[in-house]
């Protein structure tokens, strides 16, 4: 009998996990909705719940269950990355365990070797959602510079940001219908906040590589182009009064470079405007190489040293500390893994997969890619790459309220559940808080197929 009871119970508790993962239920989560349950308790980027990747990059703090739900975040490691025949080493972002040692990028969407160029491109087939490319590892404070080029034409937009899990942002933004001109701009724990935005102008972004660079200290920040500083922030311009804090970026952020629809046929109205337009989803691009595409060529990551009186138990990893400040003062230190052992596993429990689920953990480092990268000598139509969703990014409506707002902010690509293989997601921010858009990402239902 005690035999029997203790061979059971293991049975039950995996009957009941498997129930749980293959629950099909969006679960949101953010400031409205509140934070997520136990049973699906990180919250992503997007505002969703789960485990596994939801647990990584970008899981938000703020709106996870506790503060135990979100992995520790890979500490800072100064590197240069030269994306030259590189797409094999970057990992599914939905594959991905968290092994910052065996990938130093993750993607989602489609990416392609541009042999030509000794590049990596981030494609937009037609009507997809375009690519995300993200660093594992967090920078907290430090200076990063990509050498790249945009993409172009009305409504297509190419970013290069700096985003943080509290959604502090970071940002360079080129839209396609504008080739010389750079938006910069900031934002503080997600607050969208159009007005902090600032131009800075640049020779044709689409024909030539510049080198963008992003020069993060904790009392300043400088935008530089080809190593001219175009824009300077001050923290201590940016006290908020009413809240007593420095609305200022200043928690450990993953690089991102992205290619996203911001004009589609979905899009706010506001958001279309700023994109210079509706995409033209037959343009010659689209037809040959077969896609929109942006170009990296190389990014390079300086750390510099975490704020003095950073609490320290380690070294490996931050971690938020404090439920009720996220700023940088609710960061500490730790040797804490970042890793989980399988993509049903949270913060709670990183490695309870690791035994069963080994063939899952051992992917992390040799993601495979049936569809998404692609190898050639040229830009050459990829039968792989053009497998986007047909799904078209859905901006937030109802948003014209304020003739003032100019949208900007970074994409936010997503799919909507981790056993989801549905299509997108479109989360209503209210109404004066404009969008970023969201979108499933074929790439992700494919991942869990
Ligand atoms: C968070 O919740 C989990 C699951 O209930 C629990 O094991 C963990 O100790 C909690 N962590 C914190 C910091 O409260
Ligand atoms: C690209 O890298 C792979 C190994 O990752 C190698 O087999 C292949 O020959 C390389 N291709 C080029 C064009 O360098
Ligand atoms: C990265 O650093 C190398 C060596 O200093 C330099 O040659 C290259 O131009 C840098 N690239 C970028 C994108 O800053
Ligand atoms: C691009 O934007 C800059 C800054 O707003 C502006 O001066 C310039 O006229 C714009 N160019 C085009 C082609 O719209
Ligand atoms: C946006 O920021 C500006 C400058 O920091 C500030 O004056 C303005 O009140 C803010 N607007 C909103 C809606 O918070
Ligand atoms: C930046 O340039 C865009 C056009 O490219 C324009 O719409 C926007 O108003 C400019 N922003 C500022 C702050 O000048
Ligand atoms: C803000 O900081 C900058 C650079 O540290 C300094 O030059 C400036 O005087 C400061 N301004 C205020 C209002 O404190
Ligand atoms: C100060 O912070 C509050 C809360 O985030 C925000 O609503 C307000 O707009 C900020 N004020 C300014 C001047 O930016
Ligand atoms: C953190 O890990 C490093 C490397 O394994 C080790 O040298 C150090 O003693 C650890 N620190 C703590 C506080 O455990
Ligand atoms: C977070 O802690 C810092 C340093 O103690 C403090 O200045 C700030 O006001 C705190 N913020 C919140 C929201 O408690
Ligand atoms: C919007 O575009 C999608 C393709 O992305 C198309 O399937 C759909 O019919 C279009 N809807 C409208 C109202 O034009
Ligand atoms: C929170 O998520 C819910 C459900 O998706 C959505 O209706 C609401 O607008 C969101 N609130 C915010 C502030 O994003």
């Amino acid at each position: 009998m005690r035999g029997l009871r203790l061979v059971l119970l293991p049975i039950v508790t995996l009957l009941a996990s498997v129930v749980k993962a293959s629950s099909d239920e969006t679960v949101y989560c953010n400031g409205t909705v509140g934070a997520c349950p136990d049973d699906k308790p990180c919250c992503s980027q997007y505002g969703v719940c789960g485990s596994g990747s939801y647990c990584l990059g970008g899981c938000n703090p703020r709106f996870s269950y506790n503060l135990s739900a979100c992995m520790a975040m890979p500490i800072c490691k100064d590197s240069q990355t030269i994306f030259n025949n590189y797409s094999s080493k970057v990992a599914n972002q939905y594959t991905f365990l968290g092994d910052a040692s065996a990938n130093d990028w993750i993607y989602e969407g489609s990416i392609v070797d541009y042999n030509d160029e000794q590049a990596l491109l981030l494609t937009m087939p037609q009507y997809s959602s375009g690519a995300v490319l993200s660093s594992t590892r967090y920078m907290w404070y430090g200076k990063v510079s990509a050498r790249m080029k945009t993409s172009h034409l009305g409504g297509v937009i190419t970013a290069f940001i700096m985003f943080s899990s509290v959604q502090d942002e970071i940002d360079y933004e080129f839209v396609g219908a504008n080739l010389t001109n750079a938006q910069t701009n900031y934002y503080f724990e997600g607050d969208l906040n159009w007005t902090h935005s600032s131009n800075v102008s640049v020779s044709n972004t689409f024909d030539n590589y510049h080198v963008y660079e992003i020069d993060w200290h904790e009392d300043h920040l400088d935008w530089l182009i080809d190593g001219q500083v175009g824009r300077t922030l001050y923290k201590n311009h940016t006290f908020n009064a009413s809240t007593g804090q420095y609305d200022y970026p200043q928690t450990p952020a993953r690089i991102q470079l992205s290619i996203w629809p911001g004009g589609t046929n979905t899009s706010a109205y506001w958001t279309k405007l700023w994109a210079g337009g509706e995409i033209d989803w037959n343009a010659p691009d689209i037809k040959d190489p077969g896609y929109y595409y942006a170009t990296v060529e190389s990014v390079n990551i300086t750390c510099y040293d975490p704020p003095a009186g950073t609490r320290q138990n380690g070294s490996a990893a931050y971690r938020y500390v404090d439920s009720k400040n996220f700023t940088q003062a609710g960061v500490a230190i730790t040797n804490d893994t970042t890793v989980l052992g399988s993509l049903e596993d949270s913060g709670f429990n990183p490695q309870s997969g690791k035994s069963s689920s080994s063939s899952s953990a051992s992917s992390s480092s040799t993601s495979s890619k049936p569809f998404t990268t692609q190898s050639g000598a040229s830009k050459s139509k990829s039968t792989s790459g053009s497998t986007g969703t047909s799904t078209a990014a859905k901006g937030s409506s109802g948003d014209s309220s304020s003739s003032s707002q100019v949208p900007s902010g970074f994409v936010q690509n997503m799919k909507s559940s981790s056993s989801s293989t549905a299509g997108a997601v479109s989360l209503n921010l209210d109404a004066n808080k404009l969008l970023h858009a969201f979108v499933a990402v074929a790439g992700a239902a494919l991942a869990f197929a």
